[in-house]
């Protein structure tokens, strides 16, 4: 276990920030069409040629629909806090509106009960991206119906899991839903329309609103919000024309989604640019759309680099890559912190994805990996100096627990802290996992000398 460049200040954390890992459904579980569940977008789309980097597919992935129990062993061996999972929406609700599967609704009761046995916090995702095929069926997330199916979706899973989960996520990353699948056509359902794409952008936000609206009015006592993709976007050069660029950019990842949060309202620069290709807005979505959140979830991997001339190459920076080709840069991470505080109104804040892809290799039971500990070291750096800043930051969830399938990338990049050998199913801890384990036990070391401290001291 090497130890990290980055020193982490000692004592930074407060005794109750949450630490964990970061799963979903579709990566991790297989049992693609056991236990009555329905395929989703995500099984379809690794069905179309030349959609999936390796030609792989979901069906078996880290057989976590098996191994759960073993799974969640090696989790809580880790000394984390939460456990952050995602429901398969067509496990549980098979054509996506109607009829609950009872198997399904049965193994999430099991996962989550497994969690609790073993002293994992629960932090539930309803959707990590596997929207029922049948729903795609009658238009997706591009059709407004969907947007009702959705909460109903949420009032079941909450009805049976809610008394025991700490927290609901409603969307992950509703910009990679709406561009990498609507407009890029890279990610499921694999379309290239824009206007579409921000027709799904409004409905995956109007869902994410009218879902907290009713859980709420449910009595849910989980914490309610959502997580983003978000990163700081840099201009290239100093040129105007470069610096116009980042802030487009910014308007598209990031104001895109925080202003109809926070605000109330899209940015009017990018409804401008969108001319004819801005969404459909019905009287009083906006207003759905503004709950109070308990908390914002940030997933952040990289900055973006905006250029007037086309995309960036990042080996113009020199910074080091990870094998996603995605430089490495933790002080953006501080950076966006910041910037989210000083604008927004913000919740606490959770990161609630962060890590590197790289290639590792097994050799004599061990996984090497100095570089994944660096990073992940680096980024927890850059929450820490947030927090002295006074960032309201509550949690920090490493992705990912497991070696899994990494969407378009396939089986091809490995972003787990435990290695999976997807022939035999074999789970190594890698090294990073070691350190990791070994930097929480320092936390706890540091929250129980804290708690000895008598009052009044
Ligand atoms: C995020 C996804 C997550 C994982 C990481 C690497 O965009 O939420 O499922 O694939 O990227």
């Amino acid at each position: 276990m090497t130890a990290p460049e980055t020193p982490i200040p000692s004592a930074a954390f407060p005794a109750d920030f949450v630490w964990g890992v970061a799963t979903s459904a579709f990566q991790i579980e297989g049992g693609a069409s056991l236990g009555g569940k329905a395929p989703s977008i995500w099984d379809s789309f690794c069905r179309v040629p030349g959609a999936i980097a390796d030609a792989s597919h979901g069906d078996v992935a880290c057989d976590h629909y098996h191994r759960w129990e073993a799974d969640l062993d090696i989790a809580q061996g880790l000394g984390i806090d939460a456990y952050r999972f995602s429901i398969s929406w067509p496990r549980v609700q098979p054509a996506g509106s109607g009829a609950w599967n009872a198997a399904g609704l049965d193994f999430y009761e099991r996962l989550v009960d497994g969690m609790l046995q073993r002293g994992l916090t629960p932090y539930l995702t309803l959707n990590h991206w596997d929207l029922p095929q049948a729903l795609q069926d009658q238009g997706g997330w591009g059709h407004r119906d969907t947007v009702h199916r959705f909460v109903d979706y949420a009032r079941g899973v909450a009805r049976r899991l809610g008394d025991r989960v700490a927290s609901i996520t409603t969307h992950n990353e509703p910009w990679v839903v709406a561009t990498l699948g609507h407009e890029n056509g890279v990610f499921a359902p694999g379309l290239r329309d824009r206007r579409l794409a921000m027709q799904v952008a409004h409905h995956l936000l109007l869902s994410h609103g009218l879902a907290l609206q009713a859980l709420r009015a449910d009595g849910s006592r989980a914490q309610l919000g959502i997580v983003l993709n978000l990163s700081p976007v840099h201009a290239a050069t100093d040129a105007p024309a470069d610096q116009a660029q980042a802030r487009h950019e910014d308007g598209r990842l990031l104001r895109w989604y925080m202003d109809p949060l926070f605000h109330g309202r899209y940015p009017q620069d990018i409804v401008d640019f969108l001319g004819a290709d801005a969404p459909q807005i019905q009287h009083g979505d906006l207003d759905a759309i503004a709950q109070p959140l308990d908390f914002l979830g940030l997933n952040y991997y990289t900055r973006a680099v905006a250029s007037a001339q086309g995309p960036w190459d990042v080996a113009q920076s020199g910074l080091e890559v990870t094998a996603m080709g995605w430089e490495i840069y933790p002080e953006g991470l501080t950076e966006l912190l910041l910037r989210l505080r000083r604008d927004y109104p913000v919740p606490p804040l959770f990161v609630t994805e962060n890590g590197g892809a790289f290639d590792d290799v097994v050799q004599d039971g061990r996984v090497h990996d100095a570089a994944r500990t660096a990073y992940v070291a680096a980024h927890i750096a850059a929450v820490a100096e947030a927090l002295r800043q006074g960032v309201p930051m509550a949690g920090y969830m490493l992705w990912s627990l497991l070696d899994n399938f990494e969407w378009a990338s396939g089986y091809a990049k490995r972003f787990g802290i435990v290695h999976v050998d997807f022939q035999t199913q074999q789970r190594t801890l890698k090294d990073s996992a070691l350190w990791y384990r070994g930097f929480l036990q320092q936390q706890q070391a540091l929250r129980a000398s804290s708690r000895a401290v008598p009052v009044g001291a």
